[in-house]
């Protein structure tokens, strides 16, 4: 079990950048409050890499810190994607580097149809997931294309927050508890519309409660307790150490 994940000394400078997605000694605060104390991981082009940790951790301030949302502020660290300094970005300049947040609460914009909540999400032009690609990943949402997207399911709305993301022309997908309050039979479906994702050449983290549904998707894990990583390492290693579980998990 690797603990602390190695970095070179140069890990922070862009020719040398580890991995597609590099957070390097992030720290994070909501105001005086220090949450996310130093975390550094990689997170490799194509993978997905679940990101785990009981209630309260610092998993949704990760999350937050790397799309550069402003609060939490980032007061010190590094944040590289595909040889890009996210860590000197507004957020707007992070999701035009190619990041892709969906938060928990979805987001789906009120008055809008399925289609046109996908159709605002598209840049111009659109060199991202074409709305007819998406509805191929997402069938139940071209079913429903011409309905209000706040008059869908949870499910649905959670596949349609997915599918934003995706018609912007993004290089990771962060995803915050996407199986939040879903039945299991639609948590399967977007299960697997996440490894269809997976297979087009997506890179993903996925927050999650669920951790063993999310280890089972994932290739790596991170374990955060109180904003530090304490595990770095393969899904399958997390499965099948009971004392990390317990420990960290609760499962
Ligand atoms: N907007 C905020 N202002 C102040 N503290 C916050 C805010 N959001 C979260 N926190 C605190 O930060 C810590 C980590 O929260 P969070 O990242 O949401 O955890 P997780 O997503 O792992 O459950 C918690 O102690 C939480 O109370
Ligand atoms: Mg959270």
């Amino acid at each position: 079990m690797n603990v602390r994940p190695d970095f070179s000394k140069n890990a922070n400078h862009a020719e040398t950048a580890p991995a597609f997605l590099s957070v390097w000694d992030m720290h994070s605060y909501y105001g005086e409050s220090y949450i996310v104390q130093g975390i550094s991981f990689n997170v490799h082009e194509g993978e997905i890499l679940a990101l785990l940790g009981r209630n309260g951790a610092g998993k949704t301030t990760t999350l937050r810190s790397i799309a550069r949302l402003g609060n939490p502020q980032v007061l010190k660290g590094e944040i590289w994607l595909d040889h890009q300094p996210l860590h000197r970005m507004a957020s707007h300049e992070a999701a035009v580097a190619g990041l892709g947040l969906v938060p928990e609460d979805r987001r789906i914009i009120p008055g809008l149809t399925v289609e046109e909540n996908l159709q605002l999400a598209q840049i111009q032009p659109p060199i991202g997931w074409s709305i007819e690609r998406l509805y191929d990943l997402f069938p139940r949402l071209g079913e429903r294309r011409k309905q209000e997207g706040v008059t869908l399911s949870g499910g649905e709305q959670q596949m349609l927050s997915i599918a934003r993301a995706l018609a912007r022309d993004i290089k990771v997908l962060l995803l915050d508890e996407p199986y939040e309050g879903l039945a299991p039979v639609i948590v399967d479906e977007i299960e697997k519309t996440l490894r269809l994702i997976k297979e087009q050449g997506m890179t993903t983290i996925l927050v999650e409660q669920n951790a063993v549904r999310a280890l089972q998707l994932a290739d790596r894990a991170i374990i955060l307790d109180t904003g530090s990583v304490v595990f770095d390492g393969s899904a399958a290693e997390v499965l099948e150490n009971e004392e990390l579980r317990h420990e960290y998990l609760a499962i």
